[in-house]
């Protein structure tokens, strides 16, 4: 695997490989990686030529400086399980690399009405840095294809929005959220829960189920969450930010009139100071 951490040097590289003809598939992470990260790298590895990864603990998405200085960092383990998974292309760049113009003073970017809901209501800021930074590696990877985790729902229709209004010509491609045996849903933040922390963690998956099967079955929008919300609240060990029944891509409140098939149940919560966050999609 290649490592490369300026943005010349990857770039040199990148473009002979597309004067050559190659396709290149792009996977945007923040390290401490695991099988959610190496699904997507398996999948770029599927559809392209070259697959380019990149670990990039991001400062602008982070609201909660706590968050920020916590959040799991693993570099070394990260470049063995990349090699392992036969990754061409490792891009690995410092803050001085990625914000020359200071990150305290960065630009901001607004997604209307789809940043002021759920994740964005929540993590004021969150998808301005999300966006910004995505900004920043889709015009220096110029790859064909960029690979996201249904884990994250809305930053994938904050991915598709960016791609669309700053037409950058590369295609989204959502892959589905890998889970542990228990349901939880991987992800990197669950390296800081105990043994005890991922067991209550997996109630989050089975309440989204429970909710999900109501609704497959006809039940009303609202008894339905609420009954979701009930059956987390009985866990005192964790504090539910919110559990919402929306619309797939605007993020708003389901109605009566919205298709089951574009209904999301979306969940956030923090367990042991952790915050985690989860959904599933309502198909048939
Ligand atoms: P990070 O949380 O490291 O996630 C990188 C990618 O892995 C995202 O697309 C995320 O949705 C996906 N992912 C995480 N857990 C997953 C799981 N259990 N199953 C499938 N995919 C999973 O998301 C970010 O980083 C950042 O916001 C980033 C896009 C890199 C911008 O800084």
């Amino acid at each position: 695997m290649q490592i490369f951490e300026s943005i010349k040097s990857i770039q040199a590289f990148l473009s002979v490989k597309k004067q050559q003809g190659c396709s290149i598939g792009f996977v945007p992470t923040m390290g401490a990686l695991h099988q959610g990260h190496l699904t997507l790298i398996e999948r770029a590895k599927t559809d392209n030529d070259v697959v380019v990864c990149s670990i990039y603990v991001n400062p602008t998405q982070f609201n909660n400086t706590f968050d920020l200085e916590k959040y799991p960092r693993n570099v070394d383990r990260d470049k063995i399980l990349l090699e392992n998974a036969e990754c061409d292309v490792l891009f690995y760049p410092s803050d001085e690399i990625m914000y020359p113009e200071g990150k305290d003073d960065s630009m901001k970017l607004d997604f209307g009405a789809l940043d002021k809901v759920l994740e964005g209501e929540f993590r004021p800021g969150h998808f301005s840095g999300v966006g910004l930074i995505l900004s920043k590696f889709f015009h220096i990877v110029s790859a064909d294809s960029v690979y996201f985790g249904q884990k994250d729902l809305q930053q994938c229709s904050i991915v598709q929005k960016l791609i669309d209004t700053l037409f950058f010509d590369i295609q989204l491609v959502v892959v589905p959220t890998v889970r542990e045996k228990s349901g939880l849903a991987m992800s990197s933040r669950n390296a800081r829960l105990s043994n005890e922390g991922k067991e209550v963690a997996a109630n989050l998956y089975e309440t989204l189920m429970k909710v999900r099967e109501m609704l497959q079955n006809g039940e009303d929008l609202n008894k339905a969450k609420q009954t979701g919300i009930n059956s987390i609240k009985k866990y005192k060990e964790i504090q539910l930010e919110y559990l919402e029944v929306v619309d797939r891509k605007s993020f708003t409140q389901a109605t009566g009139n919205t298709s089951k098939k574009e209904i999301a149940i979306c969940v956030a919560a923090f367990i042991e100071g952790v915050r985690l966050i989860d959904n599933v999609l309502v198909f048939s």
